[in-house]
This record gives C-alpha cells, sequence and structure tokens, in this order.
C-alpha cells in the first residue's frame, strides 16, 4: 500500500533521509537508483497539498490574475513553503520566476525575494505583479490613458477631424511575423496606437504596468489558435477588439494592485529595492551571495513541452524584446530547438538510462533530454552554492513521457542533487488540480485531446521534491 512520505521513511529508516555531509564529488554507491524508484512507487498522494477547494478567484487574487502564464503554479503552494521554511526578512529564492508567483507571495508575507528567468516577458510580468503603485496615482494615469486612446481611436474610426490636440503615432514594429499572427490592418493600427500612447508615460512603473496589460490581449487580438501550446494559426478566428478588450482588463489589473498595495507590509512597500531582486537572467548564474537564502521555491521547465520563447512570441515582437524565434529561444533550458552543446556528464544513472532508452527512438529527443538534465544540473549546483546550511529548495516537477519512455524528471533530480550534497527532506505527491483532467497531448498541435495514439503523455500528478541542503 502506497504511504506517505514521513510514513515510509519510518518504515524503511532510509539512508537518503538520514544521509551525513559527504565529498562532493565523490558520488553515492549503494543501490541508489533502485531506492529512489522505491521510494517514489510506494508514495501516496497527499491530498493535503492538492488545495482541491480552491476557486479561480482564489489563485488569482492580488496580482496573480494579471496575466497568463504556462505552468504556473498556485500562490497557496508557495505561500505554505515559504511559511514554513522560513520566518520574516529571509531570502526566498525563484530561479525560474516565470511570472513571479514565488515572489509576490515572499514579498506578501515579509520575506526577500529573488528571482530570475531568461524570459524577457517573464521579467516584465513578474517587475510589474511585484511592483503596488499608490493606488490613485495609477488609477488617475490609467484613466487619462484610457479617456485619450478613446476618443483618438473613435475620431478616426468615425473619420472626424480630432477636436483634441491629441497626439499619438502608432508604434508597429517593422516585421513580417507581426503581419502573420495580425492580418487584419485595423487590429494592427489600433494596437500601434496603444501602445504608441503607453510609451509616453513618464512613469516607468506605470508604463510597465500598461505594457503587461498589453501583453496580455495580443494572443485574443492575434489569429493564434487560444487553446494550443504550440503556435498554430486560426484562420477562422475572429480576433477581438483590442481597445475594448484592453480596457477591460487593465481596469482588473486596478483591483488587483489595490489588493496589493492593502496587503503588502508597509516596510516591505517603502524599501522595496531591499527586499527584490528580479532580472532577466540564466538560472545558472544567480544574483545571490553564497550561503545567504533560506529558501528556493520553484518549478523548472520542462524537456520539449513548453517552448516559452514560441509562446511569448507575440510580446517580444511588439515590445521588440527580439526580432525572430529563433533569436528569442536563445538560453531556454528544454528546448527541443537548442545548439549542440558541450558537457562533462550527468551524474544520475537513471537519466543516462532513459537517454539511451529514448535514443532507439529518436535521436534528436534523446539529446534534447540530455541537455536538459544536465543544464538542470548546473542550476541545482548554483542552488546549492546560494543556499545556507540546512536550507531547502522545493521543486515542483512532473513526469511525462517521450516517444512512450518514461522521462522520470522527479526521480533524476532527486538523484542528482543527492550526489551535489543534498538530502531528501521530503516529497510530496500532489494530484494536479483540474477539472478536466487532460490525458494525452497531440503532438502536431500540442493541444490536449483524448486520442490514445497521442504519442506525449501529460501528467495526473507531480511531485514537490524538498531537499535540503548538507
Ligand atoms: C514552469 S515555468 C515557471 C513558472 C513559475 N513557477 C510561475 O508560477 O509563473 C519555467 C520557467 O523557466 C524559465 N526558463 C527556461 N530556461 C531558463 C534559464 N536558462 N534560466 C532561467 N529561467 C529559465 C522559462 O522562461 C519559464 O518561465
Amino acid at each position: 500500500m502506497p504511504l506517505l512520505f514521513e510514513e515510509l521513511v519510518k518504515k524503511n529508516n532510509s539512508p537518503l533521509v538520514n544521509m551525513k555531509k559527504r565529498s562532493m564529488i565523490e558520488p553515492i554507491k549503494t543501490n541508489l537508483q533502485v531506492e529512489i524508484l522505491q521510494i517514489f512507487n510506494n508514495l501516496a498522494e497527499d491530498t493535503v497539498w492538492a488545495f482541491e477547494d480552491l476557486s479561480r478567484k482564489d489563485t488569482s487574487y492580488a496580482t496573480h490574475g494579471y496575466h497568463r502564464y504556462p505552468a504556473k503554479f498556485i500562490p497557496q503552494l508557495a505561500r505554505r513553503c515559504i511559511e514554513k521554511y522560513t520566518t520574516i526578512d529571509e531570502i526566498v529564492c525563484d530561479p525560474f520566476m516565470g511570472c513571479g508567483t514565488t515572489l509576490v507571495e515572499s514579498l506578501v508575507s515579509g520575506r526577500k525575494a529573488v528571482g530570475v528567468d531568461i524570459n524577457p516577458v517573464a521579467w516584465l510580468i513578474t517587475k510589474v505583479k511585484t511592483t503596488p503603485i499608490e493606488p490613485t496615482k495609477l488609477e488617475n494615469e490609467v484613466k487619462q490613458l484610457l479617456g485619450d486612446l478613446t476618443l483618438f481611436i473613435e475620431t478616426k474610426k468615425n473619420e472626424q477631424k480630432t477636436s483634441s490636440n491629441i497626439e499619438i503615432e502608432p508604434v508597429i514594429p517593422d516585421n513580417k511575423r507581426i503581419n502573420y499572427w495580425f492580418p487584419h490592418e485595423n487590429i494592427r493600427y489600433e494596437l500601434g496606437i496603444i501602445l504608441g500612447r503607453i510609451n509616453q508615460i513618464r512613469d516607468d512603473d506605470i508604463k510597465n504596468f500598461c505594457l503587461c496589460a498589453f501583453s496580455q490581449i495580443l494572443k485574443n487580438s492575434s489569429i493564434w489558435l487560444m487553446k494550443s501550446v504550440k503556435p498554430t494559426r486560426d484562420l477562422k478566428k475572429q480576433p477581438i477588439d483590442p481597445l475594448s478588450t484592453f480596457k477591460r482588463h487593465i481596469k482588473r489589473m486596478l483591483k488587483g494592485n489595490k489588493e496589493l498595495f492593502e496587503i503588502m507590509p508597509d516596510h516591505v512597500k517603502k524599501n522595496l529595492k531591499d527586499f527584490l531582486i528580479a532580472e532577466k537572467q540564466d538560472a545558472i548564474n544567480l544574483p545571490c551571495e553564497d550561503n545567504s537564502v533560506s529558501l528556493i521555491v520553484t518549478s523548472p521547465p520542462y524537456v520539449t513541452s513548453y517552448e516559452y520563447a514560441d509562446l511569448h512570441q507575440l510580446t517580444a515582437l511588439w515590445l521588440g524584446y527580439a526580432k525572430d524565434v529563433t533569436e528569442f529561444r536563445e538560453g531556454f533550458i528544454g528546448s527541443i530547438h537548442k545548439k549542440e552543446s558541450v558537457h562533462d556528464g550527468i551524474k544520475s544513472e537513471l537519466a543516462e538510462q532513459e537517454i539511451k532508452e529514448l535514443s532507439k527512438k529518436s535521436k534528436r529527443e534523446s539529446e534534447a533530454v540530455r541537455d536538459y538534465f544536465f543544464e538542470m544540473q548546473q542550476c541545482f549546483e548554483e542552488m546549492y552554492r546560494v543556499l545556507k546550511l540546512k536550507g531547502k529548495a522545493c521543486i515542483v516537477i512532473g513526469n511525462t513521457e517521450l516517444k512512450k519512455v518514461p522521462i522520470l524528471n522527479a526521480e533524476v533530480f532527486v538523484e542528482t542533487m543527492l550526489n551535489l550534497g543534498f538530502k531528501i527532506h521530503k516529497i510530496v505527491k500532489r494530484r494536479i488540480p483540474s477539472k478536466i483532467l487532460p490525458q494525452t497531448r497531440d503532438s502536431k498541435t500540442g493541444r490536449f485531446t483524448s486520442n490514445h495514439k497521442a504519442d506525449r503523455l501529460a501528467y495526473a500528478y507531480e511531485y514537490i521534491i524538498m531537499m535540503e541542503k548538507i
């Protein structure tokens, strides 16, 4: 019968948990892989971590609903780890911060937050979500912006002469991918006007706030097939009217800002620079001193799953973060589009076995998996460097299958981290709460499907692996 982690440890008295500090160069020689697989195989689902009773409203409170982001985790999960493993003023870090869930929760609970992400879109969203703006000041500026835009666009639509003296130059990037995703000229123009007017805002925080709202409406304004996790055009789609969607969304964001402003402790708000570091950077190089971080809470990218660069290309194109997707993909871990990389071995036998098995079916994918596990290992080394002794790394990760070969990310991460000088603190198996549980994904469109021929398995469970630096 499967057991919860604490019960398993009691029953087996596992040496992996009671491990003492050892030399980091010397890999563990016992039946490590067998033991790890046994732990995972015998692990029962921990319903306490499923947060099944939470509504969408609960998980998108304050600034959490500002922007969609693939595979973001729920704030309550991050918050529980933060409150359990840290005290006020300690440093919490997320090396794959995505849209900043961990950072928001850290600040709101009075901890210092450090996060990086290679994706500039993630940086923009995080920055905005973690920066409370004095509500009246923000509301006045947004009111002015929406008023100007309405007047300007309505006047143009009705072909009247502008009665006011509002001057807005449309900012439409000169890039053929823009026409590819936004084939309607009137939509391109309206988006260009919104961006042109946002660019006139002088206050950086307010400007970024508006850019975040702008970024969020781009998919709906384009012919992007909404439910797809791969960039696919829907030629039948009627894109929505940009200005009215922008207005609706920014008004929702104003409420979120007000809530953040109210719940963030005063001393954090007043000294935000001392409490927050959020950078566009590689997780391999964290902006933290050695032994300074008390807790890491993160969910890393998956291998060949979400292509974050592809998914955020509309924002990247409009905001000038990249000229094309190839350039934008640079540095993303887990991408199938990686250039060849040099590395000197993965400290996981399980990883080697999976790569060997997969190479019989697809060389390209097996190489992507090798790169992925190696790069993740480098990130774990960096996490080890920045963590304090006894500091915890809580990593949310699920397993998957590629070409019907199981890719046991969680087990591989545990083995690698044990070999880098961590010990297991706790492992939680949690159901991914979803009303309709996706079972498979079509590898062509990336859409969830019930088609059993699809060759990529979507996971029903994920793990929170909690490792401790020893
Ligand atoms: C699963 S998402 C994180 C979501 C996050 N927990 C949240 O709630 O929004 C993984 C993130 O890893 C980022 N990433 C990929 N390669 C990276 C790298 N080399 N360094 C830092 N971040 C990277 C992706 O851009 C993506 O935002």
